[in-house]
């Protein structure tokens, strides 16, 4: 018996050396040391041994039961380390990879301008108006000075729903609206926002573009007043070492009325293809409220006085970005869009 037992373990040690995988040790431990094993067998027939060899036998079988089981444990430990070892191996993830890029959505360039001068005014104090794109006769041109059959309607050329219903030409009839709610107050905004024309479209013309109306009124409100913002504005915008000048122009809502140009901020006023050789960028149009236009809408033009302006923002971008042709806003080609990338965020 004792040589069997001896045989046994030897089987058992060979057993737990070959198996490769935790399933494998664990079918060895069932076959050997199991309810139904050869082990257990040799206990349950030492009932036939003299009494005497008895104690002798039980030892020796519990000596190779715990010899077998203290292997079996520290190969398990071996082939548990292993197979986690086998698992990270084959799951390993190379952080060093590049990653795949993840395309981000982005704000249209006139949206950009528009919030840049936007944001400009409003830190200057100036809050943000805005009116109907289908207007009235009466807002986009009688109460801005443009009586019916006045020669200056032609300067914009008109989509008319009705006979006094149109889509509005400009951001002015916002002046003409705010000032008629305000009752005679101080006014202080910016008006951004779609106007129409009936223009044949081209690299310049649109039938529909986007402009930005600034009004202020209030006492005291001086043609320098109105300087000194644009000035501000076209450093904002085109760069702190630009100078501006207004040459007089016409408009029947203001008066005096002016254009304000920028000096070229391509060649810095020496003459180039952006400026077309005069070193002058033309920028937007301005002026002083025509005392009519405050009359009109209740304010009491010797009391109170104020200046206006208005630009296309497009112009600015076309400028600032050098864009050729007003109609890439529009067409919404992603290959010009996504040139536009907000790297300042
Ligand atoms: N409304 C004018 C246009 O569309 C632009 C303009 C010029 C607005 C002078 C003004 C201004 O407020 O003072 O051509």
């Amino acid at each position: 018996m004792e040589a069997q037992l001896q045989e046994l373990k030897t089987q058992a040690l060979e057993k737990i050396a070959e198996a490769s995988t935790v399933k494998e040790l664990n079918d060895v431990r069932v076959a050997y040391l199991g309810k139904k094993g050869p082990i257990t067998d040799l206990l349950k027939g030492m009932g036939k041994l003299p009494a005497e060899e008895r104690p002798k036998m039980g030892a020796l079988v519990n000596v190779v039961r715990e010899e077998v089981t203290t292997q079996l444990e520290a190969r398990m430990v071996l082939l548990e380390e292993e197979a986690i070892n086998a698992k990270l191996q084959s799951e390993t993830i190379d952080i060093t990879l590049p990653g795949r890029p993840v395309k981000t959505g982005n704000a249209h360039p006139l949206t950009r301008v528009v919030e840049e001068i936007e944001d400009l005014f409003i830190s200057m104090g100036y809050e943000v108006a805005e009116g109907p794109e289908v207007e009235k006769d009466y807002y986009n041109f009688e109460a801005l000075n443009l009586p019916k059959g006045h020669p200056a309607r032609d300067m914009q050329d008109s989509f008319y729903i009705t006979e006094d219903v149109l889509l509005r030409t400009h951001t002015s009839p916002v002046q003409a609206r705010t000032m008629e709610a305000k009752g005679g107050e101080p006014i202080k905004i910016i008006c951004p926002g779609k106007v129409y024309r009936r223009d044949s479209d081209d690299a310049t013309h649109s039938h529909q573009f986007t402009q930005i109306e600034g009004l202020v009124i209030g006492e005291d409100i001086r043609m320098s007043d109105l300087k000194g913002t644009l000035s501000v504005f076209a450093k904002k915008m085109f760069g702190d070492d630009r100078e501006i000048r207004l040459r007089p122009s016409f408009f029947p809502f203001t008066e005096p009325s002016v254009e304000m140009d920028i000096s070229c901020f391509k060649c810095g006023g020496s003459g180039c293809n952006v400026c077309k050789k005069t070193g002058w960028i033309e920028i937007l149009g301005a002026g002083m409220v025509h005392p009519n236009v405050l009359e009109m809408a209740g304010y009491d033009s010797k009391r109170l006085t104020g200046f206006a302006f208005g630009m296309g923002p497009e112009r600015i971008a076309m400028l600032k970005y050098g864009v050729e042709d007003i109609r890439h806003f529009y067409t919404n080609d992603v290959r010009f869009l996504s040139q536009f990338q907000r790297t300042e965020l």
